[in-house]
């Protein structure tokens, strides 16, 4: 309606403005024609405006250290790093609380939907309804589809997170209007990234699973409480949940230290367990996709392209893929990689792993940008 009115007031401008030079004989033959070309430039300029406007009113991130902004920051665990040289090449080189040299992929995917340049961490923050309105992550550094992941380091779990979405979603109610907040919620953007540490940390380290399953049963259980982790946001209101699948976890720098024997190689069985959850959680997502009326869950290969930078970095203008920035790379992560007994490297950009477990930001730049090459299209 309010296009047709658009194009309407664009006709009787044009043709004011022409109305003059249709005394000549020239114009008026070339005229009608030159108006429908107008008309057709103006109509595509202003749809292309319109689609340059983000679509989505918010993105909203559940996870691990991966996408978590800093709600670590106010829990009691040691699982953190909002102190340097974490945060180094941030906006006023501050130490927020992301694992990582600078922006995260939550940052990332956020700036690529249009939305706002960073994420921001639910707890802990004083936000505006502006901010709270266009989206925050729950994540917390340490958690994983297991609850026992995020109880061995004191980890907000996956229940957690959803109860803080829940209580958040009482504040945008209260924000924004009952019909706006149902607007905002069933449009928005859902984005997950864990399980990495269920298989590195709590099957393989920890070994505090062993016992009950083998590695086959427990990739099972942790499908299932993907599964249910998911149902459980759906029946909260969210309808696009996209989802990153494990990286090649025997690649990480701390568990070549810990398992890939004096040479440090990739530990092909933990890269194996990562393909396996990969494998029944893109099917399951697939399962669920179909099921739930009106739903649209995207599962996303991390796997593929991050072992492609690992095993030939020089393709992407790296010259280390396995040790970190920090330190010697070997051992460093959150409270071991710190400015008062560790130094870094001299040039990041050369890194694709900032400590001993999370990538530098230009590595996470080089992983959005294919993700967003590659599904764009589902994301408006
Ligand atoms: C473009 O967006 C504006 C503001 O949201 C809206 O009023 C207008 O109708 C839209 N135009 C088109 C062509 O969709
Ligand atoms: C998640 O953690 C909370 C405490 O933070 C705990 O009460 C709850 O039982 C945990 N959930 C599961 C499923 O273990
Ligand atoms: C998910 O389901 C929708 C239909 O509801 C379909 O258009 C879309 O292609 C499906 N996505 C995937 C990744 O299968």
């Amino acid at each position: 309606m309010s296009r047709d009115k658009h194009l309407e007031t664009s006709k009787s401008e044009i043709m004011g403005s022409s109305g003059k030079r249709l005394r000549s004989k020239s114009t008026t033959v070339l005229s009608p024609l030159l108006l429908l070309l107008l008309l057709q430039i103006h109509q595509t300029l202003t749809l292309a405006t319109n689609e340059t406007s983000p679509k989505v009113p918010a993105l909203i991130v559940f996870g691990d250290s991966v996408v978590d902004p800093g709600n670590n920051n106010a829990i009691i665990t040691t699982t953190r790093c909002n102190f340097p040289p974490y945060g180094k090449d941030f906006v006023g080189h501050r130490a927020t609380g992301r694992f990582s040299n600078g922006k995260t992929p939550s940052d990332l995917f956020a700036s690529q939907l249009g939305i706002k340049e960073y994420l921001p961490a639910y707890l802990g923050t004083k936000l505006s309804p502006e901010e709270l309105l266009t989206g925050v992550s729950f994540a917390s550094g340490g958690c994983g589809y297991d609850p026992q992941t995020a109880l061995l380091v004191s980890a907000l779990n996956m229940t957690d997170q959803l109860n803080l979405f829940k209580e958040y979603k009482e504040k945008v109610k209260i924000i924004a209007g009952e019909e706006k907040a149902v607007d905002i919620i069933t449009k928005s953007i859902y984005f997950i990234a864990t399980g990495t540490d269920d298989i590195a940390n709590t099957y393989f380290t920890a070994q505090i699973r062993k016992l009950e399953y083998d590695l086959p049963s427990y990739i099972k259980y942790l499908v299932q409480q993907a599964s249910s982790f998911y149902q459980e946001l759906y029946k909260s209101g969210a309808r696009k949940i996209v989802i990153l699948g494990a990286p090649p976890i025997g690649c990480v720098p701390s568990q070549r230290t810990l398992a890939g024997g004096i040479e440090r190689d990739c530990v092909p069985l933990y890269n194996e367990a990562a393909m396996m959850l990969n494998k029944e959680l893109a099917m399951e997502i697939q399962r669920l996709n179909s099921t739930l009326p009106g739903s649209m869950l995207l599962y996303i290969d991390t796997y593929t392209p991050l072992l492609d930078m690992i095993s030939r970095p020089s393709a992407y203008g790296f010259k280390v893929s396995s040790k970190g920035c920090c330190g010697t790379g070997t051992f460093e992560v959150t409270l071991t990689c710190n400015s008062w007994t560790t130094n870094i490297c001299d040039d990041v950009s050369e890194y694709l792993f900032w400590d001993t477990y999370h990538p530098t930001e230009r590595a996470y730049q080089i992983l959005m940008t294919k993700m967003q090459q590659k599904y764009g299209s589902y994301f408006n």
